[in-house]
């Protein structure tokens, strides 16, 4: 139920502790799965950041006397959904897939960046200061992350476009 601010709160709460959990998973399988190495790792280290994230969310339930618990994150089970079906149906190159999964985590970034920032501003309105200042850390570290990917989503797409014509040249 839903029905009070508190409430809304508390299944948001839920929904992004649901998406962290699935995201650790799924930024693990994107590590195994990238070609350049700085992205892998980038991966990697996403990962154990986001089991953090998961951690923290715990203590926000705290805040609130609640146990964990999870609620179905919609949202993230589409990105995830989109990123694995391309993987699955498309048959990509490396650095086609590279590319692909920059984008695909920078979807992401920028979904949770927006839920953060939403739950901040919850956290705020509904006076609870040690939620809003544990979300507020995430938040930074998803910003961090985002502005990273964005780095390597240059270089990676300057790759692709040199393996492309590099294929064209053995072609000719
Ligand atoms: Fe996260």
């Amino acid at each position: 139920m839903a029905e009070t601010p508190q409430e809304l709160f508390v299944h948001d709460v839920q929904d992004l502790y649901d998406a962290e959990q699935k995201l650790v998973r799924a930024l693990e399988r994107m590590a195994k799965n990238a070609s350049d190495r700085q992205l892998a790792k980038g991966f990697a280290a996403h990962a154990k950041t986001t089991k953090r994230q998961a951690r923290r969310l715990e203590q926000v339930f705290r805040t609130l006397d609640r146990k964990p618990k999870r609620h179905t994150c919609a949202g993230i089970n589409g990105l995830i959904e989109e990123y694995a079906t391309f993987v699955r149906d498309e048959k990509p190159s490396e650095e086609i897939l590279d590319v692909f999964s920059v984008a695909a985590a920078l979807k992401v970034e920028h979904y949770e960046i927006v839920a953060y920032k939403d739950l901040i501003k919850l956290a705020q309105q509904l006076g609870n200061a040690t939620a809003a200042s544990l979300l507020r850390e995430t938040l930074k570290e998803e910003q961090e992350t985002a502005s990273l990917l964005e780095g390597l989503s240059g270089r990676l797409g300057k790759a692709m476009m040199a393996a492309e014509s590099s294929d064209e040249d053995e072609e000719a």
